[in-house]
């Protein structure tokens, strides 16, 4: 079995890995490592869990997207009010190949504003959904962009100010997956062996779990639940054969900071992220994932036997607290894969070169902005440079095709996951905290996890269009209470 560079065996190379010492010393590149040596888990089957469902997929060339109020089902035989995208939670999740040209319509049937904003996506400014663009109920908006990004795992949720997280609690969320010939090539699990897994928090007391009643608590934290939703299925539970699986993890939580891992130590082969595939797969024993973020990843499950089963958990880290009831940082268990079906055989390799992620050098910084995020105590202020969001202010100026070093410097005890519309961007530095760029956030990215007294330095260029784009805090809360500003591309 091949090893890590340093001499570190495996498992204490996992364990750095997962702290972090050791992501500088491997570089964006690690050997994969054979895992004949990981115990395998049995028995954590509880009975209480659902079927994980897949959402339906629809082409993006002439789409509708009706968003309006229904119900849905959790995994149990009660259906509870939701607000719904054509009726699906996740929503329809749409498939583009790169080139091609979207069309999509959005009905809004709800009983209040909406608007649709494609996370990820590289847009013109009318088609990016800015709070700005909301629409009145029984209205339409008509979307067309070009598909111009490279293959991903992109999503949908609405935007409208003030109403971002209540509607998205309520239901109104969805992937949308982009795939190109490079991707194509590589041969990576497909059909059933990809699974999208979009991952909320809920809390367990609430008679309907969609319902939306922050308290003031939640409007400091952000809303933290103790019961993991997958697909909007409670408790989900996935049957598999011992192959290997294409994970793609989204994070449409309210506040919550997930830290994936397999139990027993089974390692995520991390392949792709916000932006698509990194250039190399690789592996690591656990994976932070911020609210908006995606991790894109191959899990190896020929070790286990039919019968056996296996958890994608969320470990436990250490983070301050702010009196919320379920904290940061506690541990979730958030999908039970359980081996149904041996091996196929099938598998083949783990392609050993992913793709060429083309991101911008520091050769070309043309300036340098700090954005300072703080929250004060009183939950009521979470700012960006002092000032709540304007819809209508203009908070910064950028040139098309200009790189700038962007600073985001976290200035108060609670995580904030930055995010930026318009176009990706790259990390090049993390400071205090857990002061490390792991490998997993190596290629583009459009949002980046910023934890207390952490300073995220990343790259910026808007390459396509002008017009204005926000930059906010994807902590639901935060971003309906002001924690936003507008960046125009000139
Ligand atoms: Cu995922 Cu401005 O949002
Ligand atoms: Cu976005
Ligand atoms: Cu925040």
């Amino acid at each position: 079995m091949s090893k890590p560079r340093g001499g570190l065996d495996r498992r204490s190379f996992l364990r750095l890995a997962a702290s972090g010492l050791a992501a500088g010393a491997a570089g964006a590149s690690i050997t994969l490592v054979s895992c004949d040596d990981t115990p395998v888990d049995v028995g954590r089957h509880d009975g209480r869990r659902a079927a994980l469902r897949p959402p339906p997929d629809m082409p993006v060339g002439s789409a509708t997207l009706i968003a309006a109020p229904g119900a849905s089902s959790i995994g149990s035989t009660e259906l509870y009010a939701a607000w719904l995208f054509n009726g699906q939670l996740p929503g329809t999740t749409l498939r583009a190949r790169r080139g091609d040209d979207a069309r999509i319509r959005l009905l809004n049937q709800l009983p209040e504003e909406t608007i649709v904003h494609w996370h990820g996506l590289i847009v013109p400014e009318l088609a990016d959904g800015h709070p700005r663009n909301a629409i009145q109920p029984g209205a339409h908006y008509d979307y067309a962009f070009p598909i111009i990004q490279r293959a991903g795992t992109y999503w949908y949720h609405t935007h409208a100010h003030h109403r971002t997280a209540g509607q998205i609690q309520r239901g109104l969320a969805g992937f949308f997956i982009v795939s190109d010939e490079q991707e194509d090539a590589l041969d990576l699990p497909r059909g059933e062996r990809e699974v999208l897994l979009m991952l909320q928090d809920r809390s367990s007391d609430a008679a309907n779990p969609f319902d939306y009643a922050p308290s003031g608590t939640d409007h400091l934290t952000g809303l933290l639940g103790d019961t993991p939703f997958g697909n909007g299925i409670r408790l989900p539970r996935l049957d598999v054969s011992a192959n290997r699986y294409r994970l793609r993890v989204l994070n449409a939580s309210h506040a919550r900071v997930y830290r994936l891992a397999l139990s027993n130590d089974l390692p995520l082969i991390i392949v792709g992220n916000d932006g698509g595939l990194l250039s190399a797969p690789v592996e690591c024993s656990s994976v932070f994932l911020g609210v908006g973020e995606r991790v894109d990843m191959l899990i190896d499950l020929a070790p286990l036997a039919v019968g056996q089963s296996i958890m994608l958990s969320s470990l436990p880290f250490d983070t301050p607290t702010a009196g919320e009831r379920f904290p940061q940082g506690m541990p979730l268990d958030l999908l039970e894969l359980v081996i149904a079906q041996p091996s196929d055989g099938r598998d083949g390799m783990v392609p050993a070169m992913l793709s060429n992620p083309g991101v911008p050098d520091e050769g070309a910084v043309a300036a340098t902005r700090d954005f300072v995020l703080s929250s004060r105590s009183n939950g009521a202020d979470h700012l960006i440079n002092g000032m709540p969001f304007d819809m209508t202010r203009v908070d910064e100026r950028i040139e098309l095709g200009v790189t700038e070093r962007w600073r985001f410097h976290n200035d108060s005890s609670l995580p904030h996951p930055v995010h930026l519309h318009g176009t990706p961007f790259r990390i090049m530095a993390r400071s205090g905290g857990r002061n490390v760029v792991y490998p997993y956030e190596a290629g583009w990215k459009d949002t980046t996890l910023v934890m207390p007294l952490e300073t995220v330095e990343v790259l910026v260029r808007f390459e396509n269009y002008r017009g204005v784009f926000p930059l906010h805090c994807h902590n639901l809360q935060h971003e309906d209470m002001g924690m936003m500003m507008n960046v125009e591309v000139t």
